[in-house]
C-alpha cells in the first residue's frame, strides 16, 4: 500500500507537483504524507493524517530543491504518527527514501545497522533503507551504487525512490509493488500510479520487478538492479486529466457512479456485433477451457461469483474463490484456466493465488482495469475491463465493468444459449444504467433508513454477488453493519437477527422460479416486520410486500444485475453523505491492497 511520487527536471516547482501529486495518491493510503527535496542538503516536511495537514505543516515553511520524493502512507508497520511519516532518513539526514510494500528481512537489518551504532527514529520496516545507503556511503560507493546495495540487501516487497544530499537524481527500484515513469520534455517523474503526474505528461514507462532506475535533470535510465541495461518502451496513456477530476460532483465515488454509461459503453466497444450475434475476444476466444476457477477479493470476489456463474450457465465447471484463501490453501486445479479478476492489478492476494496457480502448471488469464499493472505483466493472458482511473476507495464504476467484461469472456468462450438475446442486452446496459441513474429514488430510501444500525441484503442466483456487494459498499462507506445472504439462506440462521430495525434490501428481478422463491424469503422477513426494499425490475409481484421500491428497467437476467446494483449503489453514496461519512476514503481502508 502507499503512493510514491518523485520529480525533477527543468523549470519544475518540485514541491508543488509532489503535493499535487500525492493529493492524486491519496486514494492508496491516508494515514500520513510527506516530503523530501533535495539540493546540497535534504529538506524535510512530513505528518501524520491527510494530505491537508502536510500542506498545513509547509505554510510558512521555505522548502526548497531541484529533486524530490514524497509519499502518502497507510500503516503496516508502526501506527500512523509523524515519526512513522515518511520520507525516512539516515543518521546524517543526507540520504531520504520513500518505500511502498514490506521489507520482510528488516528487523534482521535494524539489529545490524543497530549494533554497528545506527540509531532509528521510527517504528517502520522502510528506515533500514537510508541507513543501508549511508553505510554503503561511508564506505565509499557512489550515490548510485550505494542505493543499489542497499536495495540488494531487501528481501519482500518495495518500490522504494531516494534522494540525497548534493544529487540532482532521484535513484528508484521496484520488486512487487508498482512503479511507472513519466517522461516530459524537460521533466521526469516517478509514482505509483500514472494520475499522480499525468497533469504533465502522458507519456510513461511501466517498471518490471528487478529493475532499477535513475531520473536525472538530463533524462532517465533504467538496468537491472545488477546495472545491466534495459530496453524499455515509451507508452502513451489515452485518458485526459480530467478524468482524475471530481467534474462538479460532492466525491469521486458520485462521479464514478454516473460515469457507468460512459465505461460500460467503453468496455463493451468494437467488442459486441449485435448484427453477427458475436463477441471479439480476440486470441483469448481459443483458450477453450474445460474449466475455470476464479481468484479474486472484494468487490472483484463478487464479481468472480457471477463469472463463475457465467461459465456454469454454459455447462463449464467454474468456481469463484476469495484469493487470500487460494494462495495459502489452493485447490485442486487440474487443467483449469485460472481468472484473477482485480481492478488495480496490485491486489497482493490476487497476485499470489496467480502466482501459486502458475506454480501448479495452471494458464492465468488477468482480468483488470490498470494497463501494464503487475498482474497484467504476470498473467499468461489480459483482458482490459477499460472502465477508466478510478480513485473512489470503493469501487463501483469497475464492477460494472467487471460484469460486463466477464459475459464478454463467458460467450467469446464458449457456446451460451441466447447468445444474440444476451448480447443484445449488453448493447442495452449503457443506457438502461442511465435511466437509473435520472430516476433512482435512493436518496428517499436512504432519508427513511439512515438511522438503522443493520442492513440486510437478499438475492439468488446472478443477484446474490449484486446483495453481497449491496453490503459492502454499505458497510465501507457508512461503517454500519451490513451483510448480504443468499435468499435461501436467510431462515438458517440470520433470521433471527431481522427486527422492525432492520432494513432488508431485496433484489428481485424477472418472474422466474428464483424470483418467487425470493418473494417467499421477502415474506419471511415481512412478518417479522422488517422494513423491505425491493430492488426490482417490476415483472414479479415482490413490490406488494415492500416498503420501498427500486426500479430499475425490464432486462435480460444478466444485465438486471448490473442495474439493481446500481440501485444499492446509490443507496449506499447517499446513506454516506447523509452521516458525513469520509466517502472516498473510508477509514482504515485503501484502494490498492498490495499486502496480504
Ligand atoms: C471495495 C473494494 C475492495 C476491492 C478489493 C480488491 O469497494 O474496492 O474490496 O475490490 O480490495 O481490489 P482489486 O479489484 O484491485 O483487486
Amino acid at each position: 500500500m502507499c503512493g510514491i511520487i518523485g520529480a525533477v527536471g527543468r523549470g519544475v516547482e518540485t514541491l508543488d507537483v509532489l503535493v499535487h501529486g500525492l493529493s492524486k495518491l491519496e486514494y492508496r493510503g491516508y494515514d500520513s504524507a510527506g516530503v523530501a527535496l533535495a539540493d546540497e542538503s535534504v529538506d524535510i516536511c512530513k505528518k501524520a493524517g491527510e494530505i491537508d495537514e502536510l500542506r498545513g505543516a509547509l505554510e510558512g515553511r521555505s522548502i526548497d530543491g531541484s529533486v524530490g520524493i514524497g509519499h502518502t502512507r497507510w500503516s503496516t508497520h508502526g501506527p500512523p504518527t509523524d515519526e512513522n511519516a515518511h520520507p525516512h532518513q539516515d543518521c546524517s539526514s543526507d540520504v531520504a527514501v520513500v518505500h511502498n510494500g514490506i521489507i520482510e528481512n528488516y528487523q534482521e537489518l535494524r539489529d545490524e545497522l543497530a549494533a554497528a551504532g545506527h540509531t532509528f527514529r521510527s517504528d517502520t520496516d522502510t528506515e533500514v533503507v537510508p541507513h543501508l545507503v549511508e553505510d554503503a556511503l561511508r564506505g565509499g560507493a557512489d550515490p548510485e551504487a550505494a542505493v543499489r546495495s542497499a536495495v540488494g540487501r531487501l528481501e519482500g516487497s518495495y518500490a522504494v525512490a531516494v534522494v540525497i544530499a548534493g544529487v540532482d537524481r532521484i535513484f528508484a527500484a521496484r520488486n512487487d509493488s508498482p512503479l511507472v515513469l513519466g517522461i516530459d520534455d524537460d521533466a521526469y517523474y516517478l509514482a505509483s500510479d500514472v494520475p499522480a503526474f499525468r497533469d504533465h505528461t502522458d507519456r510513461v514507462v511501466y517498471l518490471d520487478d528487478g529493475e532499477f532506475t535513475v531520473l536525472g535533470p538530463d533524462g532517465w535510465r533504467v538496468t537491472t538492479l545488477a546495472g545491466e541495461p534495459v530496453e524499455k518502451t515509451v507508452d502513451t496513456v489515452d485518458w485526459d486529466p480530467e478524468e482524475t477530476g471530481k467534474s462538479g460532483y460532492d466525491h469521486y465515488m458520485l462521479k464514478e457512479i454516473h460515469e457507468q454509461p460512459r465505461s460500460l459503453r467503453q468496455s463493451l466497444s468494437e467488442r459486441v456485433d449485435e448484427l453477427g450475434g458475436s463477441v471479439d475476444i480476440g486470441e483469448l476466444a481459443d483458450l477453450n477451457p474445460r474449466g475455470v476457477q476464479f481468484v479474486a477479493a472484494g468487490t472483484s470476489y463478487h464479481a468472480a461469483l457471477y463469472g463463475a456463474e457465467l461459465f456454469r450457465q454454459a455447462g463449464i465447471p467454474a468456481q469463484a474463490f476469495r484469493s487470500s484463501e487460494f494462495a495459502t490453501s489452493p485447490p485442486p486445479i487440474g487443467d483449469a484456466l485460472v481468472i484473477g479478476v482485480t481492478q488495480s492489478g496490485e491486489t497482493a492476494d490476487t497476485l499470489s493465488a496467480l502466482r501459486e496457480a502458475q506454480r501448479r502448471g495452471a494458464r492465468t488469464l488477468g482480468v483488470t482495469n490498470v494497463v501494464g499493472s503487475t498482474v497484467a505483466r504476470e498473467s499468461d493472458h489480459v483482458f482490459y475491463i477499460r472502465a477508466g482511473p478510478e480513485i473512489g476507495v470503493a469501487a463501483t464504476k469497475t464492477f460494472a465493468s467487471q460484469l460486463a467484461s466477464l459475459n464478454l469472456l463467458a460467450l467469446g468462450m464458449t457456446s451460451t444459449d441466447g447468445t444474440r438475446e444476451i448480447i443484445s442486452s449488453l448493447r442495452d446496459l449503457p443506457g438502461q444504467v442511465q435511466e437509473v441513474l435520472d430516476g433512482s429514488a435512493a436518496r428517499e430510501v436512504a432519508d427513511t433508513y439512515a438511522a438503522s444500525d443493520a442492513y440486510f441484503f437478499i438475492g439468488r442466483g446472478l443477484n446474490y454477488p449484486v446483495a453481497l456487494e449491496g453490503a459492502l459498499k454499505m458497510k465501507e462507506i457508512t461503517y454500519k453493519h451490513a451483510e448480504g445472504f443468499a435468499a435461501g439462506g436467510l431462515k438458517h440462521g440470520p433470521l433471527a437477527l431481522v427486527t422492525d430495525q432492520t432494513p432488508v434490501f431485496a433484489v428481485v428481478t424477472g418472474d422466474d422460479e428464483l424470483a418467487q422463491k425470493t418473494i417467499g424469503n421477502v415474506k419471511e422477513v415481512e412478518a417479522r416486520d422488517a422494513p423491505v426494499i425491493a430492488v426490482t425490475d417490476g415483472k414479479s409481484d415482490v413490490e406488494r410486500y415492500a416498503d420501498h421500491v427500486l426500479r430499475i428497467p425490464e432486462a435480460h437476467p444478466r444485465t438486471a444485475a448490473v442495474l439493481a446494483n446500481v440501485q444499492l449503489q446509490l443507496v449506499s453514496y447517499h446513506t454516506a453523505s447523509i452521516l458525513g461519512r469520509s466517502i472516498d476514503k473510508p477509514r482504515n481502508l485503501a484502494k490498492s491492497v498490495t499486502v496480504e
